[in-house]
C-alpha cells in the first residue's frame, strides 16, 4: 500500500493551495516520459560542508553563488530553474498531487515518515543541478549547522543583499548575529545567549536522542496509500525544523514568506541549507547514534518525481535514498556534534 503519485491527464498535476486560501499554480513542466532512477556509478564523493566554514573559502562560495545565479537565471519553464525548484516544495505539500487510485487524497511529504526521504531527494537533485549548471560534478550543498552554537545564526553568506544567494523575504529582526532559537512559537523572549544556546543543545539531545526512541518518534507515523495525510511529524520535523522556518520567515508577510510557507520555501536559497542539516540528522541517527531504516514496503516502496540535472523526468524510491553514499555524499564528519554531550 504504497503511496504513487497521481497522473494528470496532461502529465502531472500541480495546483496547490497557499495557507491564506488563495490557489498557486505549482505544475512542473510536462513531460511524456519518466525515467527510472538508477543509483549513480561511484564516484568522488561530494561533501557538504557547515555553511560558516565556506566563509573562509573564496573559491567554494564563489561556486556556490555562480550555481544559484545561474539557476535564478535559467527561464521559468526550465524545471532546473529556481522558480521551479521552489514549486516541487509547493507540489508535494499544498495538495499539488492527489495520490494514485485514491483521487480525494492529496500527496503530504510533511507530518508523517516520508518527510525525511523526501527532502533528502528534492536536495539531491538540486545539488545535482548545481553541479551541472557550473560544470563540476564534485560541488556539495552547504548545511546550516542550527545545531551547534557557531550555526546558531543565519549563516553570513546568505545575508549580502548583492549575492545570489540573498532572499529580502527574511525576519529583519533575525539576522545574525541574532542568536537562533530552536523553540521559537513566533515572538522573541528575553533569554541571554549563554542561557539559549544551553537551551538549544538541550533540545538537540532531546529530539536526537532521549525521545528519539522508536521509528515512529525518530521518522514520523506512518502514511500509506489510501490514508488521510498528515498522520504526525517525527521529531525533528516539528522542532527544530518547523520553529527554524517559522523563525526565517518574514513575518510582515501574508504567510511569513519565503520560508515561513510550504509553497514559498523552496524560493529561499537558505531552505535547502536548513535541510541539508536535517538530512544530516538522519545521517547522524543512522551512523553514530545506532538509528536503523524502517523495513515496511509502504515506506520503502513509496515513489516521487523530480526533474534531473538533464531534465529528465525521473521516477525515485525511499528505497535509494536509505545511503547518503550511494547517492554520492557525505556530511563534513569534522564539524563538531557538541549536543551529544548535553544530556539534561
Ligand atoms: Cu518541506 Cu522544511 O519543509
Amino acid at each position: 500500500r504504497n503511496i504513487l503519485i497521481g497522473l494528470g491527464a496532461g502529465g502531472l498535476y500541480g495546483a496547490a493551495d497557499k495557507p491564506d486560501g488563495s490557489t498557486i499554480d505549482c505544475c512542473p513542466p510536462i513531460t511524456k516520459t519518466i525515467i527510472d532512477f538508477k543509483l549513480p556509478d561511484r564516484g568522488p564523493l561530494r561533501v557538504r560542508r557547515a555553511a560558516q566554514d565556506l566563509e573562509k573559502d573564496p573559491v567554494y562560495l564563489a561556486k556556490y553563488k555562480k550555481a544559484i545565479a545561474l539557476m535564478r537565471a535559467l527561464p521559468d519553464d526550465d524545471p532546473r530553474s529556481m522558480a521551479q525548484q521552489a514549486m516541487v516544495h509547493c507540489s508535494y505539500c499544498d495538495g499539488g498531487y492527489p495520490q494514485a487510485g485514491f483521487s480525494d487524497l492529496e500527496i503530504q511529504v510533511h507530518f508523517c515518515w516520508l518527510f525525511y526521504p523526501f527532502h533528502r531527494w528534492y536536495l539531491y537533485f538540486y545539488e545535482k543541478i548545481m553541479g551541472e549548471l557550473i560544470g563540476d560534478p564534485t560541488f556539495a550543498l552547504p548545511f546550516w549547522n542550527w545545531d551547534a552554537p557557531v550555526g546558531m545564526y543565519i549563516p553570513k553568506i546568505f545575508t549580502d543583499p548583492t549575492s545570489s544567494l540573498y532572499d529580502q523575504y527574511r525576519n529583519a529582526a533575525h539576522q545574525p548575529p541574532k542568536l537562533l532559537d530552536l523553540n521559537y512559537g513566533g515572538t522573541d523572549d528575553d533569554v541571554d545567549d549563554a542561557t539559549r544556546i544551553k537551551e538549544n543543545l538541550t533540545t538537540m539531545y532531546q529530539q536526537m536522542v532521549s525521545k528519539a526512541s522508536s521509528h515512529r518518534l525518530f521518522y514520523g507515523e506512518p502514511y500509506s496509500a489510501g490514508d488521510d495525510p498528515s498522520p504526525g511529524a517525527g521529531n525533528i520535523e516539528s522542532i527544530p525544523h518547523n520553529n527554524i522556518h517559522l523563525w526565517t520567515g518574514d513575518p510582515n508577510q501574508t504567510n511569513g514568506e519565503d520560508m515561513g510557507a510550504f509553497y514559498s520555501a523552496g524560493r529561499d536559497p537558505l531552505f535547502y541549507s536548513h535541510h541539508s542539516n536535517v538530512d544530516r540528522m538522519w545521517s547522524i541517527y543512522k551512523d553514530l547514534l545506532g538509528g536503523t531504516d524502517i523495513d515496511k514496503t509502504d515506506w520503502l516502496d513509496t515513489e516521487f518525481l523530480f526533474y534531473d540535472e538533464k531534465k529528465n523526468l525521473v521516477r525515485v524510491k525511499v528505497r535509494d535514498s536509505l545511503d547518503t553514499r550511494k547517492l554520492g555524499y557525505v556530511y563534513d564528519n569534522k564539524v563538531p556534534i557538541p549536543w551529544l554531550e548535553a544530556k539534561p
